[in-house]
């Protein structure tokens, strides 16, 4: 398709799985991502950028093996402006179907001096490097990083000259989220007018959300001819994130009467993948995130739900099962039985294996005995608790903390690390930080704790806390989440969790861990 194509057509290409999962602590396992990738495929997603093929053996593993599986969206690959990295990224999309090679390099004043190139050495690379990539592929993205702080007329230039080398598209990135709609909707009618070629390419635009105008300077880029948006599952990114792909296609959804445009996603696939991106990346969605946040939905006003029981339209600019959240809450409990909980977890979009689903069971069983009622983010916590704990290297076998007032507090553990039951009681300042240094007792790890959060999964003292926990280690960060109605406990597993994963990570050094450093990116 180019710019001149349906020019109605938005094209959605994710990068949940590049720049999404390039955000500190939320790197996924090689198996989340194909995870992830099958269900942005069955949502509709027209691109995915599957990773950085050189940025690790694990990405580039990733990104083979999903341009090896998907069966209906390009497989694209991001190359820095070398030809390592390009034949890299090649070699990881080739087997796709419909392969892409996206290749990049910052042309504003600020990123021109990183790699200490004038604009004449830059426009060299840019035509030597895109001409390269186009030798291999004839499906090339171009991005110039940081080209709403380029100079218009150096902008025009570069852009004209990887169409000639044999950009398909031509990506314009507001990198630091510094634009706004009016100036995002300009500069791409100003490139479209002035750049020879332009109507034979798809110009796209790449928001970060610094300012919280990623959303609106997406649509506003549409509004000035781009016909394709890059974005993340739940707004996934760096700092304050990308644009949400929720958001964009909703918006065009819900306001087609003034922006007449149309994507390709199936919006009822949108709260399965945003509870799923937001399970694997360890990035809880915040509770009143538009479209998929908890609250999206909820009236809980007086006025709100009289004026909701006699017209959902009141108050509903769309309706709930549009994005694929079922209507009615059915609440578990004790007396349910185990295909009552597969189809809920189905609903859900946990399809189990039937020795999974025995397992989870067991869980749930023990849950409903503890918490009259299971709602679904119950069953969502109990799932994502779940995930890793076949595989642990540490588990937790028992917890007893004493706390009273005017004493410290004290936790006496039993850990079973590599197969080997260990016991020590450790005193803290509080019944957290006793359970944490029990754990440091046992396990002498230096891992620095980052963040330590709790939410309540649902209301009521019986409700189950959710914690997420993310350490660092040389460089390396995990995040580490469980849930349980004892919020001590769901504290320590999900500090064991993080530690298992850092575990995992340190045994395949080499493999996983980064070899560009993302803050060099030049
Ligand atoms: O934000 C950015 O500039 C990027 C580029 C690599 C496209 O992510
Ligand atoms: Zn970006």
């Amino acid at each position: 398709m180019t710019q001149s194509d349906n020019k109605d057509r938005v094209v959605i290409f994710d990068t949940t799985l590049r720049d999404g999962e390039q955000s500190p602590g939320a790197t996924m396992t090689h198996d989340e991502k194909l995870e992830i990738a099958e269900l942005l495929d069955d949502m509709g997603v027209d691109i995915i950028e599957a990773g950085f093929p050189i940025a690790s053996e694990g990405d580039f593993r990733a990104v083979s093996e999903i341009a090896k599986r998907t069966k209906n969206s390009v497989i694209c690959g991001l190359a820095r402006a070398n030809f390592g990295d390009i034949d890299r990224c090649w070699e990881a999309v080739r087997n796709s179907e419909r392969p892409r090679i996206h290749t990049f390099i910052g042309t504003s004043p600020l990123h021109r001096a990183i790699p200490n190139l004038d604009q004449d050495q830059m426009a060299d690379r840019i035509h030597e490097t895109v001409t390269h990539a186009r030798n291999l592929c004839d499906n090339i993205q171009w991005s110039p990083m940081d080209a709403t702080r380029t100079e218009h007329d150096y902008l025009c230039r570069v852009v004209e000259i990887a169409i000639k080398a044999g950009a398909t598209t031509i990506n314009i990135p507001d990198t630091v989220g510094y634009t706004a709609p009016v100036e995002s909707a300009d500069l791409i009618r100003m490139l479209i007018e002035k750049v020879p070629g332009a109507d034979d390419i798809i110009f796209a635009t790449h928001c970060h959300n610094d300012l919280g105008m990623a959303t609106a300077n997406s649509l506003a880029a549409v509004e000035g001819g781009a016909r394709q948006i890059e974005c993340t599952i739940n707004g996934l990114g760096e700092r304050a994130g990308n644009t949400a792909l929720e958001e964009v296609v909703m918006a065009l959804k819900v306001r087609g009467d003034i922006m007449p445009y149309f994507t390709g996603i199936d919006t009822t696939k949108i709260m399965n993948i945003s509870r799923r991106v937001a399970s694997v990346s360890g990035f809880p969605v915040q509770f009143n995130k538009a479209i998929v946040g908890k609250n999206a939905f909820a009236h809980e006003s007086g006025i709100h739900q009289d004026g909701m029981l006699k017209n959902a339209e009141t108050f509903e600019i769309m309706r709930p099962e549009d994005v694929g959240l079922s209507e009615t809450n059915l609440v578990m409990g004790k007396h349910s039985g185990r295909a009552a909980l597969r189809s809920k977890l189905e609903d859900l979009g946990y399809v189990l294996a039937d020795n999974q689903l025995k397992d989870v069971f067991v869980r749930f069983k023990e849950l409903a005995d503890r918490k009259k009622e299971v709602y679904d983010e119950d069953l969502i916590a109990l799932m994502r608790a779940g995930e890793d704990a076949e595989n642990d290297h540490i588990t937790l076998k028992s917890l007893r903390v004493v706390c009273g007032t005017g004493e410290p507090q004290t936790a006496e553990m039993t850990l079973v690390i590599g197969g080997k039951e260990v016991s020590t009681t450790a005193a803290g300042d509080g019944p957290v930080d006793a359970t944490f240094n029990a754990v440091k007792a046992l396990y002498g790890h230096k891992a620095r704790l980052q963040l330590y959060q709790v939410h309540a999964v649902t209301e009521g003292t019986d409700a189950q806390a959710t914690v997420s926990v993310r350490m660092e280690e040389n460089g390396n960060i995990a995040t580490g989440q469980s849930a349980d109605t004892d919020t001590v406990v769901a504290s320590a597993k999900a500090y064991l969790n993080a530690l298992n994963r850092l575990y995992v990570r340190r045994g395949r050094l080499g493999e996983d861990q980064r070899e560009v450093n993302w803050k060099d990116v030049s």
